[in-house]
């Protein structure tokens, strides 16, 4: 469990007091009580402050602020400050700083920009984190280390190049397996010495941040940096342990981020934490599938809500504020899909840099009579009173969505067939469509074990890594269901294409044939013609973006194109494969096909909606000793009526019996201990 030595829902979130001065620490502490604040990240960006040069230290300033906070009962979430590296260092060591994808060699300024394979700012991170560890390990009021911040960015450099060869040698062994792995003969491309290689950026294979000559190439460039920017976490985290034997250690992702391979992160962190920036229209299915994400980093292990703004942004276009209510309502969305921790970046706002207009729990009038103040201290107050009854909860999801960072990868890299297709979305499309439905959905890495969903998706899953297909099949075989889409199967996790014709390795159990793919224009669109009503599904639907001309090799043909010269070729089918099935989609369905579809097929397999499904109400569940706690979230902007039909319990938050039929108001939560 996260939350051992603070048994609740930590409340709290960036504190960074070395900004201001003793009197106004002393008010933000009084605040805090006024708010139920009991934890605090401190340290994200203080490397400069508390190492002066090369060989010293100067710890008094975070000594005064740990002390300080610890003596309020703040608890302490205590960052390494490695995420942003001091002006002496990038000035005297200038390997510490990046070359950027244009080959620019960048000078100091900024943060999250550390070369991963800088020398230096490896020894130096790594003495960093242990002499923290060493000074602060055994503080009763730690309770989680937070090494560096939001990893990401690659880096270009000549430390980088080596270490790209060193990496690729140890995939790959040899200069010739190299070869044959990246298709080198195209182009004339033959490499002969591990030192011909450059890394591909816009100087060498590669434009416009993702197209390339040489897939394979870029596709082992993101592997490569993602175990770069990994291994620096490593170092830190073995740095810590030497002094710190039992506090957890986390680092703060950012849900579904091109760069990282955060499944690979998440093996390696005790604890998944993230930091959730929804803007006023991001749709709130999108927020609920990255905490899923964030959640299925550790197997469905509860994870940190790390930061989420109390109002506003500063760095988006257009910064609104959270509406009155949607602070709480994004909190408990959070708790309803796996947090056990509701914190903000910032406690209080900063006055000069970037940050001073990005919200904060306390503002720039610098006292408590503030509409963002009062809605953190009632949410205070319900995290007080729910105390340790949601913690560790978890998720019992029948459906699980496979979501893959390299087949993301080389599907933003694949040259043609369209420019039109983005991973996230499809697979966002897929979770949406349960979503709607209240059928809660797992999100998955391919080496999730697949027997424990009824149903498993798996939206253009492009790459087929080693093992997979297989998986598929024993999945299918012992009466699982599985759901894949177009451009499916093509390529092994090299980006080479599967001989012998589309979906490559999942042919046998989707019994389909891919023959042709055809692109569709922005704006065109294809239709899925039902050959008769199945389940939900009758008449017809649009499609876009591509069009898998398949043929059937056993499956059941379900519904056809409606136009084009593969008018009357299959477009939707469903294989018995041992005692389960297997449905191919062979284009991108509109969003009434989704519905109607991921409907029939849970019916068929049984599940049903946790809640009867109102527009705009989202509803999850966790269960925690056999007892499960039902959440529900109106995001509409009104009152609504829900059923809760054969349901009755206890609503956690107004601690009054519910049952029947029964008003939730406008951004209002009901969590109910059934
Ligand atoms: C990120 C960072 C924070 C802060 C916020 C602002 O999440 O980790 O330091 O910059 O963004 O939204
Ligand atoms: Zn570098």
């Amino acid at each position: 469990m996260i939350n051992n030595k603070l048994p609740k829902m930590w409340y709290g979130g960036d504190y960074n007091p070395e900004q201001w001065d003793t009197p106004t620490m002393e008010e933000d502490i009084r605040m805090f009580k006024l708010a139920n604040i009991d934890i605090a990240t401190v340290n994200v960006f203080s490397w400069a402050l508390i190492q002066p040069s090369e060989n010293e230290y100067d710890f008094s300033g975070l000594d005064r602020i740990i002390k300080r906070l610890t003596m309020d009962n703040v608890y302490i979430c205590l960052a390494t400050s490695t995420g942003a590296h001091p002006a002496w260092m990038a000035h005297r060591h200038p390997d510490v700083t990046r070359v950027d994808y244009d080959g620019r060699k960048r000078k100091f300024g900024g943060r999250h920009n550390s070369c991963p394979n800088s020398p230096t700012y490896r020894k130096y991170s790594r003495e960093i984190a242990s002499k923290l560890s060493e000074r602060y390990a055994n503080y009763e009021g730690l309770v989680v280390w937070h090494i560096s911040n939001e990893y990401g960015g690659y880096c270009y450099c000549v430390n980088c190049a080596e270490a790209f060869r060193g990496w690729l040698s140890n995939r790959y062994e040899t200069i010739e397996a190299l070869n044959k792995a990246w298709y080198t003969n195209f182009w004339g491309h033959t490499f002969y010495d591990w030192a011909e290689i450059v890394p591909p950026n816009s100087l060498s294979e590669e434009w416009a941040g993702n197209r390339t000559n040489f897939q394979t190439i870029s596709l082992d460039y993101r592997r490569f940096q993602s175990d770069s920017l990994l291994e620096c976490f490593k170092i830190e985290y073995d740095a810590i342990r030497e002094f710190s034997k039992n506090v957890q250690i986390t680092t703060n992702l950012m849900g579904t981020y091109p760069e990282l391979d955060y499944f690979k992160w998440g093996k390696e962190m005790d604890v998944v934490s993230w930091d959730n920036y929804p803007s006023i229209d991001t749709p709130v299915s999108f927020t609920a599938m990255s905490h899923a994400l964030m959640r299925g980093l550790k197997g469905g292990q509860p994870f940190m809500l790390m930061e989420q703004t109390p109002s506003q942004q500063n760095w988006q276009p257009y910064n609104s504020l959270k509406r009155p209510g949607v602070m709480r309502l994004w909190s408990y969305q959070a708790v309803a899909h796996g947090a056990d921790t509701v914190m903000f970046f910032q406690l209080r706002r900063s006055l000069g840099a970037c940050e001073k207009y990005h919200g904060a729990v306390i503002e720039h009038v610098g006292h408590e009579h503030t509409r963002v103040f009062r809605e953190c201290a009632d949410l205070g107050k319900e995290l007080v009173q729910l105390g340790d009854t949601l913690l560790d909860a978890r998720h019992q999801s029948k459906v699980g969505i496979v979501f893959d960072w390299e087949n993301r990868w080389a599907l933003d890299l694949t040259s043609g067939p369209t420019i039109d297709l983005k991973y996230v979305d499809q697979v966002h499309k897929y979770y949406d469509a349960f979503f709607q439905h209240n059928i809660q959905a797992d999100m998955i890495s391919v080496e999730e074990q697949f027997e424990r969903y009824e149903i498993v998706v798996a939206p253009v899953i492009y790459m087929m890594k080693p093992g997979f297909a297989k998986k598929v099949e024993q999945f299918v075989e012992k009466g699982g269901t599985f759901i894949t889409t177009f451009f499916s199967g093509i390529v092994n996790e090299n980006d080479i294409v599967t001989t012998g014709g589309y979906p490559g390795e999942l042919r046998k159990v989707l019994g389909v044939w891919a023959e042709e793919i055809d692109a569709l224009l922005p704006g065109q669109s294809n239709e899925i013609v039902m050959n008769d009503q199945y389940g939900h599904m009758s008449g017809q639907y649009q499609c876009n973006i591509l069009c898998d001309l398949i043929h059937s090799e056993g499956a059941e043909v379900l519904a056809t194109y409606g136009s084009e010269f593969y008018k009357g070729m299959p477009v939707l089918t469903k294989n018995e494969f041992g005692n389960g099935q297997a449905w191919y989609v062979a284009s991108s369905a509109d969003a009434q096909f989704l519905s109607d579809f991921v409907k029939t097929v849970a019916e068929e397999k049984g599940i049903h909606p946790l809640l009867k499904p109102v527009a705009g109400v989202e509803v999850t569940e966790r269960i925690k000793d056999g007892q499960a706690y039902l959440f529900v979230l109106n995001h509409n902007a009104h009152e609504v009526t829900m059923d809760l039909g054969e349901i009755q319990g206890t609503d956690l938050l107004r601690q009054s019996l519910v049952h029947g039929e029964l008003q939730l108001s406008a951004k209002d939560v009901m969590i109910i201990k059934k």
